[in-house]
């Protein structure tokens, strides 16, 4: 019989700042308690299930596999969302885009596109914010499309409509007030494809093309097509592709050209909004 702080202590998981987090969230999802359980009783027994599970966790972990999937859950925003491996975990620094939709917008009626959705990460979020907005959340992948509809089930959303698209083709005519997308922008030869939790993460998620901006490219260019009058587009890409995202946007047309710095003070959303 082994107490839940011998455990811990022998987790044995690969160094990095997050073995100890890491140790606690899958032993806590093993008993099916909290992490803050694990703190209050650290001399409880762990019963012999749990036990195994943990250990499967453990050796899972090793072998790289992000926590997110191995539990299936992930928090995003003020969200507990299911994740399954078909599609990205959703990242804080996502919520850049949220923050600053929710900045620029009136609360009031508007109807918002979320452009590869995902889990539904962002397209929830704003929901959850804004009950006056009508959001479409589009995905390609349809294991992304039903997994964000049942985050948006669980979560009782009834503002989202989750949709299959490859980006803009199954929403004909519509135009919407604000488009905003965290969309593939990682470039095909990228050494750190080939590190950490994204060697687990879809390709499909990650990849857009030789220089990583082949979505950005095609999204910036259609968008004027989907947008009201004065709509915004948002859209999330890499530290160092702020220059070409803004010259995409005057290129297209947009006004108000400018970048945001997540909290690392690099450039990671650009947006521009189309004349009035
Ligand atoms: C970087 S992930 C972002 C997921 C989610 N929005 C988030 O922030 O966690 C990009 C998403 O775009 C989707 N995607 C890739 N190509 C697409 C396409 N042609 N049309 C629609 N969605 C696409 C992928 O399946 C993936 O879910």
């Amino acid at each position: 019989m082994t107490i839940i702080a011998s455990l811990l202590r022998a987790a044995d998981l690969p160094d990095s700042p997050t073995a100890r987090l890491d140790a606690e969230l899958l032993l806590a999802a093993a008993l099916g308690k909290s992490r803050s359980f694990l703190h209050t009783w650290p001399e409880r027994i762990v019963p012999s299930e749990a036990a195994l599970v943990f250990a499967e966790y453990l050796q899972r972990r090793r072998s790289g596999e992000p926590v997110a999937y191995i539990l299936g859950q992930q928090g995003f925003w003020k969200l507990d969302l299911e994740v399954a491996p078909h599609t990205l975990i959703p990242r804080p620094d996502t919520e850049l885009l949220v923050e600053t939709a929710l900045d620029l917008l009136p609360a009031t009626p508007a109807k918002v596109l979320d452009l590869g959705t995902g889990s539904g990460a962002i397209a929830l979020a704003l929901a959850s914010e804004r009950p006056a907005w009508q959001v479409t959340a589009v995905d390609r992948v349809l294991e992304a499309v039903a997994l964000a509809e049942r985050n948006r089930q669980r979560l009782h959303l009834s503002n989202v409509s989750v949709l299959s698209s490859h980006w803009f083709s199954a929403l004909k005519e519509h135009r919407y007030t604000l488009i905003i997308s965290n969309p593939p922008y990682i470039a095909a030869a990228d050494p750190h494809l080939a590190v950490g939790d994204v060697r687990f993460e879809p390709a499909s998620a990650l990849v857009a093309g030789a220089d990583g901006l082949d979505d950005l490219r095609l999204i910036v260019d259609q968008a004027p097509q989907h947008l009201e009058a004065g709509g915004w587009l948002m859209l999330e890409h890499g530290y160092d592709q702020a220059d070409a995202v803004r010259d995409l946007l005057l290129s297209q047309g947009f006004e108000e050209v400018h970048s945001r710095k997540d909290l690392g003070g690099h450039e990671r959303i650009s947006l521009g909004r189309l004349p009035c």
